[in-house]
Order: C-alpha cells, then structure tokens, then sequence
C-alpha cells in the first residue's frame, strides 16, 4: 500500500486525507493542532489514517507528500526543509498552496528539484483541478510524477508551463472577485443577489464550457473574431476596483446574508457538496468518492 503524508489537517488537508484515504492509500497526517485526534476522529472516522504531531516521523518513509499547512512562506520554508531531509530522493514534495510560488518554497532547500505546487480547488475530494506548477528547479521527474499520482486519484492535472504568483486559478478568481466587492461596495447589488446573478449565468456556462469556447459561440458561426469587432469593441468602460479599507462593509453584508459558526458553514458545506457531487457525472467528470466530511 503507497504511504501518503499529509502535512496540515485544516480545510484542505482533511479533504486530501479522505480523497488519498478513500482511494487506497495508507495515510498520514501530521498537524500540531492538540485537537487531532478528535478532528480525525470527526472527519476522517473509517479510512487508513495515522496522526502524528511530529513531521519528521510522519515524513519517514512515504512515498509522496502533500503539505496542506498554513498559507506563510516561512512555514513552508520550514516544513518542507523537514520533508527534505526525512524523505527518500525520489519522494515528490508537493505544496498545496494557492498563490505561492515554488521557487519561494524551494529556496535554499537541497531536494528542491523535488518540489513542485499541487494546488487544489477546494473541496479536493470533490473538484476535479489539481494545477501543477514547477519551479525552475522542479524536475520533469517530479512533474510527471505528481501528474501520474493526480490521475490515480481521478483528477484532472493541468501543469502549467511557467510559475507565476497566484498561479492561473487564483489569478482569474482575484480578478472576479475585487470586482464582485467591488460592485457591493458601489451599492449596485447586495450579496445574494450577487451570488444568484452568477449561479445563473457565468458559473452554469462555465460549468460546461470555458471562457474561449464560449466566446467562439458569442460570436455566432464566424466564432470569437467577430464577438470581439461586435460586442467587444463597445466595451470601454472602466471596472474599478474595491476599497480596500471598506472591506469589512463587504464582510458585514457577507455574514449577515449567510451567518458564521460551525452550524452555517456545516449546512453551507451540505449545500456545495450535494450540489457538485450530483452534477459532476452529468458533466462528464469521474464520480468522487462518496466519503462525507467537511
Ligand atoms: N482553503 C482553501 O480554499 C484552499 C484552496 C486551495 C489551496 N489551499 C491551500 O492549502 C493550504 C492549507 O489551507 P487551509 O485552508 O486548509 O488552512 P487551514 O488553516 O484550515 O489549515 C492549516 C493547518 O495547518 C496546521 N499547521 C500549522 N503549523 C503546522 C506545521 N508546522 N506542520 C503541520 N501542520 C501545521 C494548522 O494547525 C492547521 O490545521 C494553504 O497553503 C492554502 O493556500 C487552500
């Protein structure tokens, strides 16, 4: 059975664990949150898991690592110093980080040829991307590794042929939602409405097809050439940007709409989940593994 080392057992961590758990993999999870045990036991009863606070002992042995620990490049600095030197030379260290760039991480760091981002979109267990950035340092090895062990668990890898901050994901969504706030902020919608007005048009669309096929349709059979001249053209005006210090106007509005505590985000979880599971086979995506969890 391959062993997986799970570093963090926060939202993502949690979610890999059930993914590599559910998919054979003997895990383990290394956090040195005091209450592990009872997280485990809440979210990750039934599955091949082992805790453990320290991370070299964790590390000894595996066969690939995902860090899922906090978002500070210090840490990670730190982790994946102790990843290199408890694990085999052939061992892939992949970071799930949503923004940093790897050559950050690998600084310094002796296997950093070993390095590279396995960034998920949350849940991991229940979407499909996985973006895989190299450093200028990560070997095609590593790549290609990480690629295979992505495919096992029936996602969808997409490497990406250069770093760059916030990667491609996390730069489209920054992009989208610093004007989402930023239209709150103006008074032009309030959040629901906002939430709806998506849900109904651009997130269905791009649920089925993406922004460039898109875009050849809006143009009719002469394809994008001609939505571009058209609609395109007349498209002149300024987007604006947020404020970032009335940010927590847009946070009030967030929280009042859909409250806070870990009964709202249980019950908003629900919502999320049931709603990708049912239509991911429809849109031709594998069907996940149906192990529950938040
Ligand atoms: N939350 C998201 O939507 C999302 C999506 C994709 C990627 N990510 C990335 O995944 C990573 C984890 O994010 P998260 O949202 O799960 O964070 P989180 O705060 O929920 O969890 C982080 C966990 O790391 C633990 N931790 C702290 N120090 C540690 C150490 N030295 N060793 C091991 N664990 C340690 C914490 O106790 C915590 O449980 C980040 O790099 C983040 O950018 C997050």
């Amino acid at each position: 059975m391959s062993v997986v080392t799970i570093v963090g057992a926060g939202v993502i961590g949690l979610s890999w664990a059930r993914l590599f758990g559910s998919a054979g993999w003997q895990v383990r999870i290394s956090d040195p949150r005091p209450d592990l045990t009872d997280v485990a036991d809440q979210h990750l009863a039934g599955l091949p898991v082992t805790l453990s606070a320290d991370l070299a002992a964790a590390a000894d042995g595996a066969d690939f690592v995902q860090e899922a620990g906090p978002e500070r490049i210090e840490i990670k600095e730190q982790m994946f110093a102790t990843l290199a030197a408890h694990t085999r030379d052939d061992v892939v260290l992949a970071s799930s980080s949503s923004s940093l760039l790897p050559s950050a991480i690998a600084k310094g760091n002796p296997a950093a040829e070993r390095i590279v981002i396995g960034h998920p979109f949350n849940p991991p267990e229940l979407m499909p991307l996985v973006e895989v950035v190299p450093g200028p340092h990560t070997s095609a090895s590593t790549v290609d590794r990480a690629i295979d062990v992505y495919k096992e668990l029936h996602k969808l890898p997409i490497r990406l042929r250069k770093e760059i901050p916030g990667f491609v994901g996390n730069r489209l969504q920054k992009v989208f939602n610093d004007q989402c706030t930023y239209l709150v902020q103006q008074g032009v919608i309030d959040v629901a409405d906002l939430d709806d007005l998506v849900r109904a048009s651009l997130g269905l669309r791009w649920a089925t097809i993406g922004p460039f096929q898109s875009g050849t349709l809006g143009g009719g059979p002469q394809g994008m050439r001609h939505l571009v001249a058209h609609i395109g053209s007349q498209m002149t005006f300024e987007i604006g940007a947020p404020d970032p210090a009335r940010m927590d106007d847009v946070l009030d509005a967030v929280e009042s709409t859909y409250g806070t505590g870990e009964s709202a985000y249980q019950e908003l979880a629900d919502l999320r989940d049931n709603r990708t599971r049912a239509a991911l086979q429809p849109l031709g995506w594998p069907q996940p593994p149906d192990v529950r969890g938040t």
